[in-house]
């Protein structure tokens, strides 16, 4: 039977940059979603950005510009890199959307009818000088238990304590530095008490005969979770925030918003929606209403990573179910990715940046390979060592896969014109007889496929086998063995064909230009070895992919080592500046570019003609620059702490003319001033030309 499944993966925050620790869950989701449509299934893929809350509100201000404006330089950002890696989603939307919104709304006052939302005055600390409300993760002091200092507000990082932010000792705002104080407000709460018998059977509970809704370890922990006699509550839910706050104002309650994590899973549903705007063949109600969806035997799957389990497996089912929405299908729940054993550090170079390993001209096909190889469905982390990486990658793909076309195309495009002949019957049956495929499939529809893979390996070993029993290569030297050369090529390209099948979710682009190569349709899950029909004509061949060099991967981690923002503090001094996210910590880390990449920048002579304080910035003087044209530019620059305005009107500074002009909340920047400034010292030092440098002048 066909299936119809909703597809989603993890909503990323929209102030960050995609990492490949976040590539772990979406390439395991693209495969399943992949697979599941080359065996003729119906699959909606959607994400979106995760666009609200606190820290994109603060990180927008930092940066000077709007919130609406950081989010849709994001989401541009992540979709790109996605789509770099061949994540492919149907529809990739944003949490901050008008769909977004209608559906909260509506759940929200579905909740409210069913009587599950009350309202309670809270005490919460208070940043006075930012006159708002602190998030816990933006209070810190010292660890109550430990004494630890530079604790977050919820837990010590030292002794592992999971505290209340008023338990810190001399807390303090992370916002201003200033000492918070405790305020009352009214809060909106989800009474997820009231749902506790309904999650005990829900994530106990199966979609359909032989899939859990959670996996098992997962429901094991819900269990001790929401046992009676744990002795526990479950505690109703805070779903609400005071202004100032970057979300949705709850309707009936000015100054009130949505907390972002209660939008955030319902943006599934308006990624889903926006994508039927565009696509009128798509019922969003076939798979968003629970009768509606039960009737059309439809599935929501989620793929989320486990540190977000308890929003996918209590509050969001809860959420769903109490407001007659269907309730997920399948949580497909992925461990951290670690590297070497270790968590992602930004000082050893191991925080790596998804751009960065395309900038190494690094495969992405070949991390994906890798990923798929380490994924075997369960909740463990996934480690990534890089020499196993390249020894797996240059044998398993370089050495065993690709190795059969490498070692018989040529003598194909030569010898028979591209032509293919019939193939070798009884190799090709004591193939069939080793391929299981049926194991093949079961492993990547249980999303094990580090099993597919074992099993698709098996069978290249096999291919290779055939070929090095055959050698073609001897029998090109050999009168009269033509026949068999043909015979035994088009055998091995035949193999090669079905390899490349089973290897296409994981790798889409490569088997895309497998099936240019071979000159066939894009092959799905149907038609395991039949033969290419005698005489059908294969392309020349291009080689698929070249040997991972260790010198890659050391300028990989060298790139990341090098790209970090040491300190907050310089970061927000780059934050203020134009671009925030482009430069390097240190001139001495840099990584090394070409002339070609400096002659990109155009570096002009600029003499300020006006500077003035910005209202509502900490950090940002307005500066009129004159470079020679009909008239100045105007450019932000994150100098106010060391420069007054009024000194610097009249001198010669240097600007980057050519930066794209960017949008701020107190107008447009059109260029960038250049400053010096060290990490480890206060101050920032302008830049100044030679006396005799007039305005306009290019730098080179
Ligand atoms: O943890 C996170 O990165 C969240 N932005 C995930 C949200 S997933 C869904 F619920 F929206
Ligand atoms: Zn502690």
């Amino acid at each position: 039977m066909s299936r119809k499944i909703l597809v989603t993966s993890a909503l990323p925050y929209a102030n960050g940059d995609i990492h490949l620790g976040h590539l772990v869950g979406y390439i395991q989701a693209d495969i399943w979603v992949r697979f599941q449509r080359m065996r003729g299934h119906t699959v909606f893929y959607v994400c979106a950005d995760d666009a609200h809350g606190t820290p994109i509100m603060l990180r927008a201000e930092k940066e000077g510009i709007t919130p609406e404006a950081l989010i849709q330089r994001v989401h541009g950002e992540h979709k790109r890199d996605f789509n770099d890696f061949g994540v492919v989603f149907d529809n990739y939307h944003s949490t901050h959307s008008p769909e977004n919104r209608a559906y909260a709304e509506d759940f929200y006052t579905r909740l409210k009818a069913a009587g599950l939302i009350e309202t309670r005055a809270i005490e919460q600390f208070y940043d006075p000088v930012k006159e708002m409300f602190l998030p816990d993760r933006f209070i810190k002091g010292e660890c109550p238990k430990c004494g630890a200092a530079d604790q977050y507000g919820d837990n010590c990082e030292a002794c592992g304590a999971a505290y209340a932010p008023t338990d810190l000792k001399n807390p303090r705002s992370a916002v201003s530095g200033v000492t918070p104080e405790l305020r009352t407000s009214e809060h909106f709460f989800f009474k997820l008490s009231h749902c506790a018998d309904f999650l005990r059977v829900w994530t106990a509970s199966e979609s359909r005969p032989g899939v859990r809704r959670l996996p098992i370890e997962a429901a094991n922990k819900m269990r001790e979770w929401l046992g009676r006699d744990a002795g526990r509550e479950l505690a109703d839910w805070d779903i609400s925030r005071d202004a100032p706050y970057f979300g949705f104002e709850i309707p009936d309650a000015p100054g009130k918003y949505f907390y972002v994590w209660l939008d955030a899973p319902i943006g599934y549903l308006a990624s889903f929606k926006n994508l039927a705007h565009k696509n009128a063949s798509i019922s969003v109600e076939n798979y968003t209403d629970a009768s509606k969806a039960a009737e059309s035997q439809t599935e929501m799957v989620h793929f989320i990573g486990k540190d977000i389990l308890y929003f996918h497996a209590l509050f969001w089912p809860a959420m769903l179910e109490f407001a007659g929405y269907r309730t997920p299908s399948q949580l497909c729940v992925n461990g951290f990715l670690t590297i070497d054993g270790a968590k992602m550090s930004k000082s050893r170079g191991t925080f790596i940046n998804a751009r960065s390993w395309l900038d190494q001209k690094l495969n992405p096909e070949a991390l994906r390979y890798y990923f798929a190889s380490k994924s075997n469905g369960s909740m463990e982390d996934v480690d990534l060592n890089f020499d196993d990486l390249i020894a797996r990658i240059n044998s398993d793909l370089v050495g065993k896969f690709i190795n059969i076309a490498s070692r018989c195309a040529g003598f194909i495009e030569k010898r028979f014109d591209g032509k293919l002949t019939a193939i070798d019957d009884a190799a090709a049956q004591a193939f069939i007889e080793t391929w299981k495929e049926g194991s093949i499939s079961a492993a990547f529809d249980m999303r094990d496929y580090s099993r597919a893979l074992r099993e698709i390996m098996r069978l290249a070993d096999h291919a290779n086998q055939y070929i090095n029993d055959k050698k073609p290569w001897e029998l090109a030297k050999h009168e009269g063995k033509e026949e068999e050369l043909h015979r035994v090529c088009s055998t091995a390209l035949t193999l090669f064909r079905d390899l490349a099948r089973y290897l296409k979710p994981v790798l889409p682009a490569m088997v895309s230009q497998v099936e240019d190569f071979l000159g066939i349709p894009p092959l799905d899950w149907q038609g395991a070895w039949q033969p290419l029909p005698a005489g059908h004509r294969v392309n020349h061949y291009n080689h698929l992919m070249t040997r991972i060099e260790r010198a890659r991967i050391d300028a990989l981690i060298e790139a990341n080592r090098a790209t970090l923002a040491p300190t907050d503090s310089t970061a927000a001094t780059k934050g203020s500046s134009v671009n925030p996210s482009a430069q390097p910590a240190a001139a001495e880390s840099s990584p090394t570019i070409n002339i070609d990449d400096f002659a990109k920048v155009d570096l002009r002579i600029a003499r300020i003609v006006e500077a003035s304080h910005v209202e509502g910035a900490e950090k940002l003087l307005r500066l009129q620059l004159d470079i020679g044209e009909e008239k100045p530019r105007q450019v932000f620059a994150g100098i106010k702490s060391a420069y007054a305005p009024e000194a610097l009107v009249g001198r010669l500074t240097v600007m980057v003319a050519n930066l794209a002009p960017r949008k701020m909340k107190f107008g447009l920047s059109e260029g960038m001033v250049l400053a010096a400034s060290n990490p480890a010292t206060p101050g920032i030092y302008l830049l100044s030309p030679d006396s005799g440098a007039v305005a306009g002048m290019r730098i080179k």
